[in-house]
């Protein structure tokens, strides 16, 4: 089963939507990621503007690339139309395996909204939905409780811990792995979603 390369993603819900990332969205992803309470868990640290500059040039790239693997959408809240965070999913081995890693990070002024709870759903719709995929898998430092019980309540499970995976300022992290399978995946999980639309440039096989 050959992947689709989606393009134009934009998938809705009552609170938030996910969209593609534009070259206007500079200074709301400095705002967001200029918070070290963001950075905390992540091994790529605070971001000034020029990370954060370049970080968009490559999610802009990585949009409109064949085959298209990585899928960083936007989270905006649609009362006030900010961005409050942001989605990843990267697929592995050009998805011969049909498998993504996913990722995410949310606005620390939104925090405890459940707006990361809404993306998590619409990434996973795009993910098994969409693009037919079989696995979505995280991996998470294992000290961080906020993204932990997210993934319990998206429906995550817990694999185990990969020990020493990434050195981050001359200190070891372990990582531990989560993951869904499309079976897992159940129609009912669904209700919040309004509409979600993509241009496929392949129809899958
Ligand atoms: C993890 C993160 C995305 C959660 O974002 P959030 O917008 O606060 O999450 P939500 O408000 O949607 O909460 C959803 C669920 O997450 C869990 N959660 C969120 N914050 C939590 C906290 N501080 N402690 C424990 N559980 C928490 C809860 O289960 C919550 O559901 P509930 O309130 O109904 O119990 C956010 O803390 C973040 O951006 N952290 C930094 C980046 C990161 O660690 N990303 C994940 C690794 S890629």
């Amino acid at each position: 089963m050959t992947i689709p390369d989606l393009r134009n993603v934009r998938i809705d819900s009552e609170r938030i939507y996910l969209r593609e990332f534009l070259e206007a969205d500079v200074d709301a992803m400095l705002d967001m990621h200029a918070d070290a309470a963001l950075a905390r868990y992540q091994p790529t640290g605070v971001f000034d503007r020029a990370k954060v500059e370049g970080l968009l040039s490559q999610i802009l790239d990585d949009a409109s690339a064949s085959p298209r693997t990585e899928y960083k959408l936007a989270a905006i809240w649609r009362e006030t139309d900010q961005l409050v965070g942001m989605g990843r999913l990267g697929i592995d081995r050009d998805g011969r395996h049909r498998s993504a890693e996913i990722g995410g990070v949310a606005h620390p002024a939104w925090w405890g909204t459940g707006g990361s709870l809404i993306g998590s759903r619409l990434m996973l719709h795009l993910a098994f939905d969409s693009l037919k995929l079989h696995r979505v898998w995280a991996h998470l430092h294992r000290d961080n409780e906020a993204a932990t019980m997210l993934a319990a309540r998206v429906g995550f499970q817990r694999e185990g811990v990969l020990r020493d995976h990434v050195l981050v300022g001359g200190e070891w992290w372990d990582a531990a792995v989560y993951s869904i399978l499309e079976t897992e995946w159940r129609p009912g999980k669904r209700p919040y979603l309004v509409a979600a639309t993509a241009d496929a440039d392949r129809l899958p096989a």
